[in-house]
C-alpha cells in the first residue's frame, strides 16, 4: 500500500524562548488533497509547515512520501515540498527576480538556460514577468508573494504549501492565485485566514488552537463551528 503523501504524529516543539508552540499534532495529507489549516494567531500553523521541509525539527514523528524528515532526507524532501513563506522576505535573497526564481532549478542541477526559461514562465504564471531584472526588495509586498510563489513552482514539486499565500495580494491578484492553484494538479496544504479561498480551493480543513489539531472536516463544517467566518461582523464594529 502506498503510504500517505505526509504523515505527522505527536509532533510536538518548544521554541527556545520555551514557548510550547506544537503539543502532539496528529496529521494526514492523501493524494489528490488540498487541505486548509485554519486557525487564530499563534496557534502553530506556521510552525507545523516548517517542519514538514525539516526547517524545524521537533518530537515525534514526520514522513513526506513515507521518508522520515531527517538530515539524510531533507535534500528529497525539499525537492517533493515546494513551501512558500508566509513572510516572502525571508523568501527572496537574488539580486534580481529572475535570479531568484532561478536560483531553485539552478541549484537542483539544471542548465543555466533551462533554469531561465522555467524561471521566465514561472514568473509569467504569476504575472510577474515584467519584474524579472528588479530587485526583490525594491518590489511591493504583493509582488514579493507573487515572486516568492514563482520561485517554488519553477521547481515543479509533488506537494505545495502555502503559508498565508493571499496575505498582501490585491483582490484580483487573489482571484488570480486561486485559479492558478486550482489548475494545479499537486496536493496542497494552505494555512490560511482567508476563508473564501479557502472554501474555493480546499476538500477539508483542519483547526488548530494552542498547537494541536482540535477538529478537522470538511470546510464549512468547520468555518461554521469554530464561527471562523462572522468575527469580524460578530465584533458590532459600526460606522
Ligand atoms: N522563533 C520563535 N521563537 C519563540 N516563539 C515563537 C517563534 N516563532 C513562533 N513562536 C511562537 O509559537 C507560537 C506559534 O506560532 P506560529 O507562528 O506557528 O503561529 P501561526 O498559527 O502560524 O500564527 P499566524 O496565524 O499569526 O500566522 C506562537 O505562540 C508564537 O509566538
Ligand atoms: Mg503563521
Amino acid at each position: 500500500m502506498m503510504p500517505p503523501l505526509i504523515e505527522v504524529r505527536g509532533l510536538r516543539y518548544c521554541y527556545e524562548d520555551g514557548t510550547r508552540a506544537l503539543n502532539g499534532v496528529d496529521f494526514r495529507l492523501e493524494r489528490g488533497e488540498t487541505v486548509a489549516l485554519f486557525g487564530a494567531n499563534g496557534s502553530g500553523k506556521t510552525t507545523f509547515v516548517l517542519h514538514l521541509n525539516g526547517l524545524l525539527a521537533g518530537e515525534g514523528i514526520v514522513e513526506v512520501c513515507g521518508l522520515p524528515v531527517n538530515p539524510q532526507n531533507i535534500p528529497e524532501i525539499r525537492r517533493k515540498i515546494g513551501l512558500v513563506f508566509q513572510d516572502s522576505e525571508s523568501q527572496l535573497f537574488m539580486p534580481t527576480v529572475l535570479e531568484d526564481v532561478a536560483f531553485g532549478p539552478l541549484n537542483s542541477g539544471m542548465s543555466r538556460q533551462d533554469a531561465v526559461e522555467r524561471a521566465q514562465a514561472a514568473l509569467q504564471t504569476v504575472g510577474m514577468s515584467a519584474a524579472a531584472a528588479k530587485a526583490p526588495y525594491h518590489l511591493s509586498a504583493g509582488e514579493k508573494k507573487r515572486v516568492a510563489i514563482a520561485g517554488i513552482l519553477a521547481m515543479d514539486p509533488e506537494i505545495l504549501v502555502l503559508d498565508e499565500p493571499t496575505t498582501s495580494l490585491d483582490p484580483p491578484g487573489q482571484g488570480a492565485l486561486a485559479e492558478l492553484l486550482v489548475r494545479l494538479p499537486q496536493p496542497k496544504i494552505l494555512a490560511t485566514h482567508d476563508v473564501p479561498f479557502a472554501r474555493a480551493l480546499c476538500d477539508r480543513a483542519v483547526f488548530f488552537q494552542q498547537g494541536v489539531i482540535a477538529a478537522e472536516g470538511p470546510v464549512e463544517d468547520i468555518v461554521i463551528r469554530f464561527g471562523w467566518e462572522l468575527a469580524l461582523e460578530r465584533s458590532k464594529l459600526r460606522r
